[in-house]
């Protein structure tokens, strides 16, 4: 167990930014439970105009915030560029919607009978002022921001790499055309930057966090650097389209990590663990509401928001003596059941096996319906039939 907050450790702290002593504070005043060290936001190390150097537990790594972008030079910064978002899905909307908001020159384009046309214009995007065709935009546009869909990105690049002409940038949100190019041939050519802001969360949180004067986290990464600015265009396009703080990474490393933590602990993971535990419960008797209660209601509005604000300690002290003995007991051995699936799963992105799976199923013309088909049965096991009936219990949503 690590020790609470210590006064040095409230003092280390301080000689930090802004930003961490505030947090510190309202750590520092509250009354219980107690904090420890390891709750502390990293402490800066380096800082080298504007990007920091941050000791994530020991490691060093480099951190580009907000601060260093003000809108006005944003504004400036992008002056003589244009903006072009290829398709309009969750990211589209979040950070075309940003980068707008933010007063730069931004174009959407997408095909003209699809789902997203009618969503673009719904938020406002007139079509032959800054809504076009993708091949319109893409003529248009100085920064091309692949946000087609992954299965789209590989069924159009044939066509949509006559675009990617000198002086412009191409753009990604996702390392997986690039780094899984034996499958998706999406081979840019040699003499643009190729740059990637991958926002951490879908592309609604990315509006709805940039709406509240938030951000969400982001990794940048570059893959070509044809004016020795990449990775600098990368950071300001990443603030641009809403982050609060920037990472950076390879294609590479995004896109395994991404991919493996999207079927794991984050999605996959996530459903699997609940389904096994309310099943159990279900089958030893317990009825469907306090399976649900005891396996995600507590869960998703009691405890995993004290791990999101000061980690898993803050949230085991949170909990009574007995809860917390049982789950530091039962803990190892959840670990050592799932670390065979999760290197399982990483081999399987590593290997390319996830990406053939995706985009098999992405390149179906009936991709939409398809996966609704399967998103919809999950809607219909008992469990979320019942969370369906709890959620609504919720005196705030009444
Ligand atoms: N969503 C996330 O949480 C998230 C987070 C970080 C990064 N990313 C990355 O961001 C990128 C975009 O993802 P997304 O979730 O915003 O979008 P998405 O839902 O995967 O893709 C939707 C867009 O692709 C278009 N599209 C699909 N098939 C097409 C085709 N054959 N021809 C032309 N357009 C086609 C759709 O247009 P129609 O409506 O016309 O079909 C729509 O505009 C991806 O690289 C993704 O990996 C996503």
């Amino acid at each position: 167990m690590s020790a609470p907050l210590t006064r040095t450790a409230l003092r280390t702290v301080s000689t930090a930014p802004r930003r961490v002593s505030a947090r510190m504070m309202s750590l520092a005043t509250r009354a219980a439970p107690r904090v420890s060290p390891s709750t502390a936001v990293p402490r800066v190390a380096m800082q080298v105009r504007g990007m920091k150097t941050l000791d994530f537990a020991g490691t060093p790594e480099k951190v580009y915030e907000r601060e260093d972008w003000p809108l006005e030079k944003l504004q400036d910064y992008f002056k003589d560029e244009t903006f072009a978002l290829l398709g309009y899905g969750s990211q589209g909307h979040g950070q075309g919607l940003n980068l707008r908001d933010n007063g730069l020159n931004v174009i959407v384009g997408v095909r003209k009978d699809g789902e997203s046309w009618r969503q673009a214009e719904a938020d406002g995007w007139v079509p032959g002022k800054n809504l076009f065709s993708i091949e319109e935009a893409a003529t248009k546009g100085t920064i091309l921001m692949n946000l087609l869909s992954d299965a789209a990105q590989t069924s159009t690049w044939p066509h949509l790499k006559e675009y990617v002409t000198p002086g412009k940038t191409l753009y990604f949100s996702h390392g997986f055309s690039i780094v899984y190019k034996d499958q998706t041939h999406v081979v840019p050519p040699e003499n643009v930057d190729v740059i990637l802001c991958a926002p951490k969360g879908s592309g609604r949180t990315v509006r709805t966090l940039f709406k509240e004067g938030r951000g969400i986290n982001s990794s940048v990464a570059v893959f070509q650097d044809v004016t020795g600015r990449a990775l600098e265009k990368a950071v300001a396009i990443g603030i641009a389209v809403g982050s609060g703080y920037i990472y950076e990474t390879t294609f590479q490393k995004e896109v395994f990590s991404d991919l493996y933590g999207e079927r794991g602990c984050l999605m996959g993971g996530i459903q699997g663990m609940f389904k096994a535990q309310y099943d159990v419960l279900r089958a030893h008797g317990h009825s469907p509401s306090e399976a649900f209660n005891e396996t995600c209601e507590e869960a998703l509005e009691s405890l995993y928001p004290l791990i999101a604000q000061n980690g898993m300690d803050y949230m085991y002290k949170a909990c009574s003596t007995t809860a917390r003995r049982g789950a530091l007991d039962w803990a190892p051995e959840f670990e050592a059941a799932c670390k065979p699936v999760f290197e399982r799963l990483y081999q399987s992105v590593k290997d390319g096996s996830e990406t053939r799976r995706a985009l098999e199923f992405g390149s179906r013309k009936t991709y939409r319906e398809d996966y609704d088909r399967e998103t919809d049965a999950i809607a219909d096991q008992e469990m979320w039939r019942v969370g369906h009936v709890v959620r609504g219990l919720r005196p705030n949503r009444k």
